[in-house]
């Protein structure tokens, strides 16, 4: 067994898994189990999970689909209760539901797959510390947000023309929140999470705004606007419905009953996430990578300070303050930079950087652009003030124990021109940049940056990079998507992608960032067939690791699944047997020390 001590999570890295292995894969010593599954009712009046007949009724009481945010929050004071907080990116109706019954109850498909997105708040119980926890069906905080449940919109950008729709004239209350990827718990205790490719569900008109969204003219996937209209862009008075989607949007989870709120002033992108942080001064600030090939960071400093132990007050900080946009600067010759990944002279793909100011709360800095219009259509506002075009920038997260920030910048096969920032061409692997706040001061207008690791797999790619580490003692990875750290400030990070680039199952790594081993890639789990690892939390006091099994059996449909994860029934009998089902179900995970505890 691998030598472990403690509350440390030692482990000996696994091997890569193939890509058609569809279970949760952990090193020796550990076990998994889930803790909750796509279905699993939340309250003691929901209706119990029936894969062959939900409807939005019965999923508006059940925990969504698609799971990737995730946090784990232990009460104080109390090692035996707590609650989970995940988000519902999205749904894949081909694999949740029999052909069938989308023909025939087509209306209840799609409000039960707009029900499936969103959020929930799930409390939680075990028996002791370091024990595996259970979620607790009727437990107070428990509750579900979802494609319907109203928001309240504040900032600058509230109330704006651009805002309202034949249904809201005020352009300050918004029905549901869609595709939330990443996401963060405040210093303040609230959930940030991103609403991400939210352009997806919308059939548009065409407009240069809606095409630099992502938004098309066609029917849509889903094909929820011949439901909803305001999901039909050409639909009179809904015309501004999508710009309604996009936004950072803020939660209490200790409220049930509390109205969520969308934050316009930290703009309108594909939010991947908001990560927030306190700075020297006590500015709350907020990091957000915007997920698209050659798109921008950005990060919020509020104006007002936090105030530990004042909710309330903390949960006006994200209304008042600068929006700011990355520009990456190397200080390598260009000419060094040959887009293989080899590198530079001075050894190491780094430079400078700054925060450029797009807006405050009150005070355009983007010529021609108010500041509404700048919050509204924040992409169009970077692109004028030459700000980096990134590959893919996922989770953008402050380490707590070094105070660096590390972004994943997933992959870009469009990458054609190259910057030390982003030096590899056709990034198929993406990679990791450490990113350093001049002073270590969060709210600072400057920063320093560092390559961490260009990913791949060593035996196949040559544009590899760990930070000097040999590449063959390391793990291979490809990418990277969200990041978490552990209570010695190591860089977890879990992976979109691996299965289509280097053949192996989408994992979590553990990346050592400090001293000779600085670069090293251990992998930890590897997760089904098809799935993608999300929200990983790292709880190694408690010897324990959670991640959102997403989109198990993704490449599969009904009839012709590809996983069966987590139930395992027998796909050739019944297609439910109590609460199991024969068919994949994205849930929440934990995996445990069984020899330690
Ligand atoms: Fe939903 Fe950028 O991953
Ligand atoms: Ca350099
Ligand atoms: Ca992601
Ligand atoms: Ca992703």
């Amino acid at each position: 067994a691998a030598p472990r001590g403690g509350g440390k999570l030692d482990y000996r890295a696994i091997a890569p898994v193939p890509r058609t292995v569809d279970t949760v894969t952990v090193p020796e010593g550990y076990d998994w189990g889930t803790v909750i599954r796509w279905g699993d009712p939340l309250f003691a009046d929901s209706e119990e999970f029936d894969i062959l007949h939900q409807t939005g009724a019965s999923q508006a009481g059940q925990f969504g689909y698609n799971n990737d945010y995730l946090n784990i929050i232990s009460d104080g004071g109390n090692d035996r209760s707590g609650y989970l907080v995940s988000n519902h990116e999205y749904t894949n109706e081909y694999i949740m539901f029999p052909p069938a019954y989308i023909a025939s109850n087509f209306t209840d498909v799609v409000d039960a797959a707009i029900e499936a997105h969103g959020l929930s708040i799930v409390d939680l119980k075990r028996a002791k510390q370091g024990a595996k926890w259970e979620y607790v069906r009727g437990g107070r905080r428990n509750r579900r947000i979802t494609g319907t449940t109203p928001f309240t919109v504040t900032g600058p950008a509230a109330g704006h023309a651009l805002l309202k729709t034949v249904e809201d004239p005020t352009g300050t209350r918004v029905l549901g929140t869609l595709n939330n990827c990443a996401g963060g718990t405040t210093p303040w205790g609230t959930v940030l999470s991103g609403e991400e490719n939210f352009n997806q569900y919308f059939k548009g008109r065409g407009t240069a705004e809606e095409k630099r969204y992502g938004i098309g003219t066609g029917s849509t996937e889903r094909r929820w606007e011949e439901v909803h209209d305001r999901f039909d862009l050409t639909a009179p008075g809904y015309e501004n419905e999508a710009n309604r989607f996009g936004w950072i949007v803020e939660i209490d989870p200790e409220d049930p009953t509390s109205t969520p709120v969308k934050r316009t002033l930290l703009g309108r992108f594909k939010h991947e996430a908001g990560t927030a942080v306190v700075a020297p001064s006590g500015q709350a600030v907020v990091y957000s990578g915007d997920d698209e090939r050659h798109d921008y960071l950005y990060k919020f400093v509020s104006a007002e300070k936090v105030v530990e132990g004042d909710k309330k007050h903390n949960m006006t900080l994200l209304d008042e303050g600068t929006l700011y946009v990355a520009r990456f600067t190397g200080d390598s010759p260009a000419s060094e930079i040959d887009g293989r990944g080899t590198l530079p002279s001075d050894g190491e793909f780094d430079g400078s950087g700054e925060w450029i100011a797009l807006t405050t709360d009150r005070k355009s800095f983007v010529p021609g652009m108010s500041v509404a219009e700048v919050l509204v259509y924040t992409r169009l506002a970077a692109d004028k003030m030459g700000a980096t075009k990134m590959d893919r920038p996922e989770d953008v997260e402050t380490n707590p124990v070094n105070g660096k920030v590390y972004m994943a910048l997933t992959n870009n096969t469009r990458r054609t021109a190259v910057d030390e920032a982003n030096p590899v061409v056709g990034n198929r692997d993406g990679h990791v940049i450490e990113l350093t706040e001049r002073g270590g001061d969060h709210a600072s207008t400057r920063f320093d940056w560092v390559i961490l690791l260009l990913a791949g797999d060593p035996a196949v790619s040559s544009s590899v990079y760990f930070s000097g580490f040999p590449q063959e003692k390391v793990s291979p990875i490809s990418c990277p998507d969200n990041v978490a750290f552990d209570s010695a400030g190591n860089l977890w990070i879990s992976t979109d992608g691996q299965p289509g680039t280097i053949g192996f199952g989408d994992a979590l790594h553990k990346v050592t960032l400090d001293g000779p081993e600085r670069g090293r890639v251990e992998q930890f789990l590897s997760v089904p067939r098809d799935a993608e690892t999300c929200g990983p939390v790292v709880h190694d006091r408690d010897n324990s690791v959670f991640v959102n099994v997403q989109h198990p059996g993704e490449n599969g449909m009904w009839g012709a699944h590809t996983s069966y994860f987590p139930d395992y029934l027998d796909p050739a009998g019944p297609v439910q047997v109590g609460d199991k089902v024969a068919a994949p179900r994205p849930s929440v995970v934990q995996v445990f020390d069984v020899t330690g505890n």
